[in-house]
């Protein structure tokens, strides 16, 4: 299974801010008694299994990784993300198609769990549906909801299917269909929008999310929002958002995530200005990222998937999202796209 969650150097400063030593490796020295684990953040990269380092600041260096990149004898790996006290989401479970079988892999989720913990109240995962009943054997006993990854071209949207709306668009004539850096968007509700529809409470990362999108239209990444014309928020004051999307080039497609709104109209406008943003950009400046989205949908949100089978982006695969103790209440009427498959 190949990852492609987005560009990975900057992506990863946004991920280690949230945890910084989530990112465990499994190696095997010569003989397989020899197989001991890391943590990205390793001063020793031999040393195994203690967190002290965990809360320290984050220094990527971009050497150490390229170098665990390069290391051949990392057989496994995992990724294992603390949101808080209480919750924590595990991705890039993987080992090594030649050493699969051997008990490495199970090894590396144990070393990944240990890590977690066994207070937190509510640690989820993506799997796939071979993994289902392993993942059930490790206690992610209750699940929440199937994802399908819809793909599709952006161009096409812009150019054939949404054509009329994304001429609108272009001529700013939604009203309250902004980017997210629109000094008009009131970040401060972005949070409570993600616990509401998703169930993560983790507002500093929605927030290095957000800011990751918003502030570099020169990488291509996008974020836009759909602002309500009437109602404010009763806290801030400032124009209540009705969704928030964004969107990143990755390596063989551009991810969007999170795609949250009100409505499935919302919804709508949202990827046709995503696309927009996008197209317009390659157009300018080309990156060569092929102008393809990829977005993890949720089934049980039948507006979403209403409004992906009009467009006509098929499913390319499926996952079951499942939890470790209590699933965290969620709202999915509100889920268009999760944030991002690799962090939930
Ligand atoms: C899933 C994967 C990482 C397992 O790695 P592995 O090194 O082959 O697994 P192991 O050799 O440690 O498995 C040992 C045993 O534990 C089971 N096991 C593996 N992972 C487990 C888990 N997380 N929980 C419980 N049991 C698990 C295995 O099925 C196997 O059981 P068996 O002895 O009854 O056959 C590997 O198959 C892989 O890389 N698959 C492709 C990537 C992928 O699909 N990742 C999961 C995405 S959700």
């Amino acid at each position: 299974m190949g990852w492609n969650p987005g560009q990975k150097a900057a992506m990863r400063q946004v991920m280690l801010k949230t945890d910084p030593g989530a990112y465990f490796y499994g190696r095997l020295d010569d003989h397989p008694s020899l197989f001991s684990h890391g943590v990205n953040n390793d001063t020793n990269t031999r040393d195994s299994s203690d967190d002290e380092d965990d809360n320290t600041e984050v220094q990527v260096k971009e050497e150490k990784v390229l170098a665990l990149e390069d290391d051949r004898s990392i057989v496994s790996m995992i990724s294992a993300i603390r949101f808080g006290e209480d919750q924590a989401w595990l991705s890039y479970y993987i080992t090594e198609e030649n050493y699969r079988g051997r008990g490495y892999g199970l090894a590396t989720f144990n070393r990944a769990l240990e890590h977690v913990g066994h207070l937190r109240k509510s640690v989820g995962l993506n799997a796939v549906f071979a993994q289902v009943e392993n993942y059930r054997k490790s206690g992610f006993t209750k699940s929440s909801w199937t994802n399908e990854r819809r793909r599709g071209s952006a161009r096409d949207v812009v150019e054939v299917q949404e054509r009329e709306l994304a001429n609108r668009i272009e001529k700013n004539q939604v009203e309250g269909l902004v980017l997210l850096s629109d000094p008009r968007v009131d970040w401060e509700q972005l949070p409570a929008m993600e616990k509401r529809y998703a169930g993560f409470n983790r507002p500093e990362f929605v927030k290095d999310w957000v800011r990751y999108h918003a502030n570099h239209p020169e990488h291509h990444r996008v974020g836009v929002a759909f602002l309500s014309p009437d109602k404010t928020d009763p806290v801030t004051g400032k124009p209540l958002v009705l969704g928030y999307a964004c969107a990143r080039p990755a390596v063989v497609s551009y991810r969007i995530g999170p795609l949250y709104a009100t409505d499935g109209e919302v919804a709508r406008n949202l990827l046709v200005k995503l696309s927009a943003e996008v197209v317009a950009a390659e157009t300018k400046n080309p990156l060569g990222v092929p102008l393809v989205f990829d977005i993890d949908i949720v089934q049980q949100n039948e507006a979403a998937m209403a409004l992906f089978d009009k467009v006509g982006w098929p499913n390319v695969i499926s996952s079951l999202r499942m939890w470790k103790g209590e699933v965290p209440p969620y709202d999915a009427s509100g889920v268009f796209g999760i944030s991002t498959a690799e962090a939930g």
